[in-house]
Parts: C-alpha cells; structure tokens; sequence
C-alpha cells in the first residue's frame, strides 16, 4: 500500500509519499520560516495562504505521473494545528483523493510525530514518548496506535516556545531553537545557573515560563551587544531546560518501568538533549530519537500515521474535518466505521 501524506498544520508545507514494503518513496518540504521571520513567529494568515501557493507545486515537485496512479490513499494533518493552515491541506487532500478516485484519512499531528520513529526500523509502541515541539511539551505513554496516556504536560509555556522567546529576547533569529543551541556552543559553563524548573516538585509536569523571566532578568548584566554574555544566557538556559526535560524522562521511566522511550518534535532535534537523553539508555532501557529531518514537521510522517491506521482496518473519512484543539488523548484504536 502507497500513501501520500499532507502537512499543514503550522509553517511547513510537506508532502511524502510511504509505502508500506519499501518505506520512504518521496518527499519535499518547503519552510515559510523566512515569510513569518520578520514578525518574530507565525502569523496564522501567511501561513494559510503560503500552503496555498506551494502545495501543487510540491506535489509535482515529489510525484510524476506514474507515481500518483501508484497511490492508493492520500493522508493529511486534521489537527492540532492553526485552522486555517489545517484547512488548506485537508481540502486538498480531498480534492486529490477524489480525482484519483481513492480513499483521504485525517491524521492526528501529534501521533504522527510519535509514531515516526517507526519508519527508522523502530518496532510500534508500547513505549515511553517525549514530545516537544513549538506548541508542546508532553510525557505521554504511548500503549498502543490510538491509546495514549498523558503523564506529563506543561503548565505554561512549550519548550520550544521557550526557546523561540529566549532567543528573540537575545536578538536571534527565529526559529529559537537552533540559534540558542549554536550560540549556547560559545557559552562560559558557571558563569549563569539557571535553577532547573520544578525541580523539587513531584510528578511529571514541566514549567519553563521561570526560566524564560530568569533569562530576561540575567540579560540586564549584560552591556549592549555583548556576545559573551548573551552566549552565557543561552548556555544556562539550554542546561536548564533540557535538564528538566531529561530529568522528567528518567522519573517517567523509573515510575513505570517502560524499556523504551522515544524522543519527537522539533526540539528533539537539540544536540545537548539528544546527548542527555541517550545517558538514560542502558540497564535494558532503550532511546530512540527521530533522525533530524523526522523531528521538524513534514510529510513522511502523516504517509506514515495514515498508513498504520488504514493497514489496521480504519475507516477513511468521507469529509474533510480538522480540528486546531485535539488532545491526543481522545484518539481510538484505528477501526472500522
Ligand atoms: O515540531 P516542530 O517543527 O513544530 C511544531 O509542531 O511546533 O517544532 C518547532 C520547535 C520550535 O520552537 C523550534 O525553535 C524548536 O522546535 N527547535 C529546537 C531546535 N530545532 C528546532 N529547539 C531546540 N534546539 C534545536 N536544535
Ligand atoms: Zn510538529
């Protein structure tokens, strides 16, 4: 089976195509990064319009003529995600589907991001998830395709968005993300601490709204455009954050005695996170994190979730419906209608 998956949910335009013997047929991303950098994050508006503009000519850019007569269903990201943006590609993927006679699945984005791992060789869950993207930042145990628990959410700001307010506050550019991990490389180790947030609380939930007011209160030491000590800012937040992130992941795994925990999102593409996380492996307990182009938002990854739901049976969707609020949590088992 060949399916052809649509991202739209934020500021990425993907498009993949999966098959389910030989893995990753195709794909092509196009950013809007440099549409939505001059307003210092996404403008919900441009987003919409711009998947307009690029999704036809990415389509063409991933499939020739043979290659659309070889899909057999077309996926696409029904939410959480901004509405506009969701609404390009699923009636999109609908018009296609329809034209090519075939069945369209709405896919959950976040499950999505779960499951990618899967294309890498990795077996399905049960496994412990970590996700941590702009928009979350989540312990979920992952039971089964469609059966997730929430252990852990934030209580205010995503990591991610952390990150993107940091470095826009240190004058970078957006996305935060990898410009605070590039800055934080030339930082002075104890020059800043930043306390890791939630510390001392029990349970799983995260905070980071603390560490971004500590980072802002820090850069008054600061002189103008003093690089030194931006770096500085940027190396104590980065070990604080990702600190709370892998400190969170070792009691969720201690807690439930899962074997394996799997990293996704956007931020899972950190190097520092990657590198702490991987110190939790061993003892019999295995991390796994997406390649790099598996963390940020793309097409292969929705291929991929509507695969796994149509192989087990899920009935497609007759309309297309798209939700921007969809806790992951109420998704079912993939199942016929
Ligand atoms: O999953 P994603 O591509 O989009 C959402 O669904 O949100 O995640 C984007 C987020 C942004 O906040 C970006 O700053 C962050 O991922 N990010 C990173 C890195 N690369 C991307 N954060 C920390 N370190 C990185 N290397
Ligand atoms: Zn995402």
């Amino acid at each position: 089976m060949r399916v052809l998956g649509i991202e739209t949910s934020c500021d990425e335009t993907g498009i993949g195509l999966v098959d389910s013997s030989a893995g990753v047929v195709a794909e092509a991303l196009f950013s809007q990064v440099g549409i939505h950098r001059p307003h210092g994050g996404v403008v919900p508006e441009l987003a919409a319009r711009d998947h307009v503009r690029k999704l036809l000519p990415l389509l063409r850019e991933t499939l020739g003529a043979r290659e659309m007569d070889e899909v057999d269903a077309v996926a696409y990201t029904a939410g959480p995600g901004l509405i506009g943006a969701l609404l390009t590609g699923a009636v999109f993927g609908h018009s296609l589907a329809w034209a090519l006679g075939k069945p369209a699945i709405g896919v959950h984005h976040l499950e999505a991001h779960l499951l990618a791992v899967m294309l890498q060789g990795a077996p399905p869950p049960p496994y412990l998830a970590l996700l941590v993207s702009g928009g979350h930042t989540q312990l979920v145990a992952a039971h089964d395709i469609g059966h997730y628990e929430l252990l852990g959410d934030t209580l205010d700001d995503a990591v991610g968005e952390a990150f993107d307010k940091v470095a826009r506050m240190l004058g970078l550019g957006y996305p935060g993300g990898p410009e605070i991990q590039r800055l934080a490389r030339r930082g002075r180790a104890r020059r800043f601490e930043f306390p890791q947030p939630m510390a001392r609380r029990p349970g799983l939930d995260f905070s980071f709204s603390g560490l971004k007011t500590r980072a802002l209160q820090t850069l008054r030491h600061c002189g103008d455009d003093d690089d030194r000590c931006h770096a500085d800012i940027a190396l104590a937040f980065e070990m604080a954050a990702v600190g709370s992130l892998t400190e969170r992941c070792r009691r969720a795994l201690g807690q439930s005695g899962c074997k394996r925990l799997v990293a996704a999102g956007g931020v899972a593409a950190n190097a520092r996170l990657r590198r702490e996380l991987a110190k939790l492996g061993g003892d019999g307990v295995e991390v796994i994190y997406p390649e790099m182009k598996l963390c940020a938002d793309n097409g292969v990854m929705i291929a991929n979730a509507g695969l796994l739901r149509l192989q087990a049976g899920q009935t497609p969707d007759p309309l297309p419906q798209v939700r921007a609020r969809w806790p992951l949590t109420e998704l079912q088992p993939p199942r016929a209608a």
